[in-house]
């Protein structure tokens, strides 16, 4: 998170410098962060970007310059005083053209110093602001498993994950179609936040029957039910300190539900059959492909517990809605496929690209990796061009249906009971979205894929909120 006082990083192997320059900046209200060599520089501004960094041209480990590249590679926007003596005029020079803010010379005149720091502050400020909410710098630190995105509706989340990320364990429920990057988020909100050295633990509600859900979750003691032959701690005890991630919370039953509330309330519990209160501290993140307030609406979600987590919400948008993500997606699925299966392809082709641009993608990011797979296993070519790609055949298949009508349909009928009208909607709008995609947009084939007239399938269209030119 941002403080309002300004920071700087001081990179100097003198400690009498180090020392004066602290305390004196400090005094002026600046937050001062030291480093006595370049190797602690570096690390320090990849975990917390600053300001402005002051750097000593020469250093035990790297040269003042070798450090100024790499910190300015990673932080374009960031100034940085270079410290010289008169006898690097050179260097400095150097500096200068690797695009150091400004230099100053040894010994340290003060009024000059504290000049340049406002300078630069001053400056920069419109580039660093831009730079703070426009990458991912911080947040996405070390991480290669995911890429980050460019759409601004995504940045807004981000900025949200990072004001949440402070030691807290404020509740968030993430909203958002199948395959957007649900579980992708929930566990970059665990890996930025100081959680993270304690465990991230999920369970999808949907997957398994009541009793269970249940004993997974609150645990159970020695012959609490008839198969409970052993104590067994659940997973809020098993994730205390870190997170747990619920997975299609809109699934779980009413009675769970009660006893969820009462954890978000107390942050304790009893497992079933125990008697003791059971103290934990985990952050819940809950994740759902429905619209939870019409769940509440509609009487399958308790309306208190909806209050409850949704103390930070985040409504992750489908890839159509952020067609900027698609490129750099297929890219990288594109290098680990390629790497997996040992092939030669170099880059997305600009046929390809339009193709993409064209979908409508409604298996959202999960679609995009498991046709680049398709695709990469299948084919062979240094470009990927669209007449690799068989868009067609990446339509929803059974294992890309929205994941409530796949669990109703593979698993027992849950007690509480399902939702047969919302169900059949679901299925109706996936055909719907189908047709249109197999029809490339034209409605009176899509109409006729259906066997509906034009009429019925444009009132579907509109009822669906499918936009024309998908
Ligand atoms: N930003 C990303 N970078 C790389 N891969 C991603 C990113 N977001 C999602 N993916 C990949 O896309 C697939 C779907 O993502 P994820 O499982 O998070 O979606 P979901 O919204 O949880 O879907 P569901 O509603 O079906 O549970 C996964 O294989 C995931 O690794
Ligand atoms: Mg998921």
């Amino acid at each position: 998170m941002h403080s309002m006082k300004p920071s700087i990083l001081i990179i100097d192997d003198e400690e009498a410098i180090r020392l004066f320059l602290e305390a004196t900046l400090e005094d002026r209200g600046y937050s001062v962060v030291t480093a006595a060599t370049g190797e602690i520089a570096l690390a320090s501004a990849a975990a917390s970007p600053p300001d402005i960094a002051l750097l000593d041209l020469r250093l035990p480990d790297m040269t003042g310059l070798q450090v100024l590249q790499a910190l300015k590679q990673r932080l374009p926007h960031l100034p940085v005083v270079m410290i010289t003596a008169y006898s690097e005029s050179d260097s400095a020079v150097q500096a200068m053209k690797l695009d150091a803010f400004d230099y100053v010379n040894k010994p340290i005149q003060l009024d000059k110093l504290l000049a340049v720091v406002d300078k630069a502050l001053e400056e920069t400020a419109p580039a660093r602001e831009r730079f703070r909410t426009t990458t991912q710098s911080d947040l996405f630190g070390g991480m290669d498993d995911v890429v980050a995105s460019r759409a601004p509706a995504m940045l807004k989340l981000y900025d949200i994950v990072r004001q949440i990320a402070g030691g807290s364990g404020t509740t968030v429920l993430i909203e958002g179609e199948s395959g957007v990057g649900k579980d992708v988020l929930a566990n970059l909100i665990h890996r930025t936040s100081p959680r993270r050295t304690f465990p991230f633990l999920e369970i999808n509600c949907a997957a398994l029957p009541e009793q269970l859900l249940e004993s997974e979750l609150f645990g159970h003691e020695k012959g609490a039910f008839t198969d409970a032959a052993t104590q067994k701690m659940g997973l809020l005890e098993l994730a205390d300190s870190g997170t747990l991630f619920l997975d299609e919370i809109g699934e779980m039953s009413l009675p769970i539900q009660v006893k969820l509330l009462r954890v978000l309330e107390k942050m304790s519990f009893r497992r079933v059959g125990g008697i003791a209160d059971i103290s934990v501290d985990v952050r819940i993140v809950a994740a759902t492909n429905r619209n939870l307030a019409g769940e509440v609406k509609a009487g399958r979600f308790r309306e208190d517990l909806f209050y409850r987590l949704n103390v930070v919400q985040l409504v992750v948008p489908p890839l159509r809605d952020r067609r900027e993500d698609i490129g750099p997606l297929a890219e990288y699925f594109l290098g680990i496929y390629n790497e997996r299966f040992g092939k030669g392809f170099r880059e997305v082709g600009e046929s390809a690209r339009s193709a993409f641009a064209e979908y409508s993608w409604p298996g959202n990011i999960r679609e995009l990796r498991n046709l680049m797979e398709r695709t990469v296993l299948l084919e062979d070519g240094l470009v990927l061009e669209r007449k690799h790609l068989n868009l067609m055949e990446a339509e929803p298949a059974v294992g890309d249906l929205p994941a409530s009508l796949h669990n109703v349909l593979v698993n027992p009928l849950p007690e509480a009971g399902i939702a047969l009208e919302d169900l059949v909607h679901q299925f109706e709008e996936t055909l719907v979205r189908k047709a249109f995609v197999a029809a490339a947009g034209n409605q009176t084939r899509a109409a006729r894929l259906l066997g509906l007239n034009r009429d019925k399938f444009r009132y579907r269209l509109k009822q669906y909120g499918i936009k024309e030119e998908a």
